[in-house]
């Protein structure tokens, strides 16, 4: 069985996208891996959040993803820093990080543009940061977006440098979890071309119906086409694009249909869009509302998956500081 770590950046709620892009393959995950869900928050001091969030962040994630079907029978859900073995790690990678290849690494440069009064070591560091993550539960898999590419082929090479550099076979290097044709890309409302927060387009797993339907209501259409069987323009696909993810076959062809006999009528498009996004989002929307307000089950969570998280992590840690040749007198 392969292990597999996921990380969670803490930022806020969950979106549609989120929810088809990974969370309905993390869940699907958990049933031929040992899984590893973390959430990263430890990496969001990077950008320095008000303190006063930083909880309440960590905990809308947390419920969102338990709400979704991570289960903590399973797998193990736990908080990056309730697992202190993950920084010992991160230190002793720090040794073998080169400024060089830290200070070109793509994220930096565009954090580093992006916020040029706070380009602290911490952000330098990040791609060691998240190999000591993945490194510390020696994970073979990790699911990663685009975007995140590079600091696992970083991991890669960091974990080949400490084995090459203490002549052991000690990390093994983890490769992509690849969801294949799985993955599907969930447009923004706006006719951009993502949905995502900051785009500030995104309908939330934690919207109500109402809302659900407000935003649909709102997303960018036309007077519809006037020729027969026309290209779509990109507003209108990507409201195709999401009702392929949300709706029947059946149900989309109709409205292909439509569309080609230039008798598509948007309002009652997005009726039905808006009600088979709600049929999707509204069993996890319940239990997010149950769960964000059970905090003995929360603390218990976090506590269960914090003794695993630190189990596997402290046998790597003890094997590290070995090879690394810390001895006891
Ligand atoms: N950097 C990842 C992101 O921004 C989050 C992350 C932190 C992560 N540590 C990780 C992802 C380890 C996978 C493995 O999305």
């Amino acid at each position: 069985m392969d292990t597999v770590l996921s990380g969670i950046r803490s930022t806020g709620n969950l979106h549609l996208g989120n929810y088809f892009g990974a969370l309905r393959n993390f869940i699907r995950m958990q049933d031929e891996n040992r899984c590893f869900f973390f959430i990263a928050d430890i990496h969001s001091l990077t950008t320095h959040p008000n303190p006063k969030y930083l909880h309440e962040n960590v905990k809308n994630v947390l419920v969102d993803y338990l709400a979704a079907g991570i289960d903590p029978e399973r797998s193990v859900i736990y908080i990056q820093s309730d697992v202190p073995e993950t920084i010992e790690l991160y230190l002793y990678l720090n040794m073998h990080a080169y400024l060089g290849e830290l200070a070109k690494t793509t994220s930096f440069k565009e954090k580093a543009r992006k916020q040029p009064e706070n380009v602290n070591a911490g952000l330098l560091t990040y791609p060691t940061l998240m190999a000591a993550d993945i490194l510390i539960h020696n994970a073979d898999k990790v699911p990663v977006g685009k975007d995140q590419e590079q600091h696992l082929e970083m991991t890669r090479k960091f974990a080949r440098r400490f084995n090459n550099f203490y002549g052991v076979e000690y990390f093994k290097e983890p490769v992509a979890y690849n969801f294949g044709e799985e993955l599907i890309k969930i447009p923004g409302l706006d006719g951009s071309g993502k949905m995502g927060k900051s785009e500030g387009n995104a309908i939330y797993l934690a919207d109500s119906p109402k809302e659900i339907e407000k935003k649909v209501k709102r997303a960018l259409t036309d007077s519809g086409p006037t020729e027969p069987n026309s290209v779509k323009p990109d507003y209108i696909e990507n409201l195709f694009t999401i009702m392929r993810a949300v709706s029947t076959p059946d149900v989309v062809q109709h409205y292909e249909n439509k569309w080609n006999s230039c008798e598509i009528r948007y309002g009652d498009m997005k009726k039905q869009l808006a009600g088979d996004i709600i049929k999707v989002t509204s069993p996890i929307r319940e239990r997010i509302l149950e769960i964000e307000k059970d905090d003995a089950y929360l603390r218990k969570v976090t506590k269960e998956g914090a003794e695993k998280a630190r189990e596997s992590a402290s046998k790597t840690i003890t094997a590290v500081r070995k090879i690394v040749g810390f001895k006891k007198f």
